[in-house]
């Protein structure tokens, strides 16, 4: 059976371009980059072309990509030089869980956190920016597209509201790839990126680091990274980046409206076959590859077990803990009462879906809610 695979946000399938970049390397190279002989300058010359292939796509110098093992180091590295007793440091309440990690260690370590709240709508209060500005924070972190609503945020404005001295990072981790990004245009002084998400192996990312931002390494001991990041480069997985990057760049002023084509096309087939459907951040600006669902009456476990076995693939935004469910944090942090946010769904779309993957979501997505509320109204 062939998958409908709507889940990109979680993890997009190798591009074939990708595939091949990693067959042909594997098939004829060795070579460690920091050696000095033949062989090893051979692959740091590849290295080197991959790092300016990640940095073009979001108008940075190579020398300002850190690569990393992907977005969570990433993120964590862009705040561990804030981690510190006295700095000021504000985020959001819907990022990423790492992020969430990363302001609890930074507590631990006495800096002080100031939490940014996000209404029902996605959106974010101007009375919770004028809270942010009184704040006065060193470094702020706040995600360029939220991975389980897609909803966007204005960085550059949030950046711009704040003094010059404030450090801002954006995990754009669902955002690369999608849409233009550009650091300069964002006003950004790190801003993170996995590959896996565009495409290209897992276990791979890197962090921009605008020149003259303050930086601490987690380890040392090594001259890789500019001595940013001690240790063995991951050679195939820079180099699948660095593929996919170039691959997106030649086409990424189409991406974006093409996702939302499809992401529309999606939206509209449920709603006309569904009642009872609620689009989560639908009045925001929101990446065009995501759509986010509660299905009235549908508990999202059971729908994605029924739609599993039909060979669709898409996430809850729930996570099991010790056997139980719990609703995504993000949902509700953004104000929903929890018995609806167990029904939140996130469909992601990306490079390999195609019109028909979605008539064929739509479909069968419509016949199992129906199914569902049907069967619930029977034993009700
Ligand atoms: C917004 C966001 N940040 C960070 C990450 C973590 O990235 P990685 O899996 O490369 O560590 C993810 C992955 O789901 C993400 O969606």
């Amino acid at each position: 059976m062939k998958r409908l695979y709507l889940d990109h946000n979680a993890t997009s399938p190798l591009r074939p371009e990708v595939r091949q970049e990693i067959a042909d390397f594997l098939a004829g190279n060795c070579g460690n980059p920091s050696s000095i002989h033949t062989t090893g300058r051979n692959v740091r010359r590849k290295v080197d072309t991959a790092r300016e292939q990640v940095a073009k796509l979001i108008g940075a110098k190579p020398s300002e990509i850190v690569f990393t093992s992907g977005g969570v180091e990433a993120n964590h590295l862009a705040w561990h030089a804030f981690e510190k007793a006295g700095k000021k440091i504000a985020t959001t309440v819907i990022e990423h869980s790492c992020i969430r990690g990363a302001s609890e260690m930074s507590e631990q370590c006495q800096a002080q956190v100031h939490r940014i709240c996000i209404k029902k709508d996605g959106s974010i209060c101007p009375s919770e920016i004028e809270k942010l500005i009184a704040f006065d924070p060193d470094f702020v972190s706040m995600h360029h597209a939220n991975n389980e609503t897609g909803a966007m945020y204005d960085v550059k404005a949030i950046s711009q509201a704040l003094k010059p001295e404030c450090y801002v990072h954006t995990d754009a981790v669902q955002t690369v790839g999608k849409i233009p990004v550009n650091v300069n245009d964002l006003g950004v002084d790190y801003l993170t990126i996995s590959a896996h998400k565009l495409g290209a192996l897992q276990g791979m990312g890197a962090l921009y680091v605008r020149k003259g931002s303050p930086f601490e390494p987690f380890w040392t001991g090594g001259s890789q990274e500019r001595g940013r990041r001690s240790g063995t480069e991951n050679v195939i997985g820079i180099l699948s980046f660095g593929k996919a990057c170039e691959v997106i760049a030649a086409k990424i002023e189409r991406i974006g409206s093409q996702y939302s084509a499809l992401r529309d096309r999606f939206e509209k087939g449920l709603s006309k076959n569904l009642d009872g459907i609620y689009i989560t951040a639908s009045t925001q600006p929101r990446i065009g590859n995501t759509s986010h669902i509660i299905f009235e009456g549908i508990d999202a476990e059971s729908l994605l077990i029924a739609a599993d076995l039909e060979g669709l693939d898409f996430s809850t935004g729930s996570a099991c803990h010790s056997g139980a469910i719990d609703p995504s944090h993000v949902v509700l942090a953004m104000g929903f009462d929890p018995e609806i946010a167990k029904g939140a769904i996130r469909f992601s779309l990306g490079w390999s879906t195609t019109e028909e993957d979605i008539d064929q979501a739509v479909a069968i997505l419509s016949r199992l809610v129906t199914s569902i509320r049907e069967k619930k109204r029977q034993t009700a």
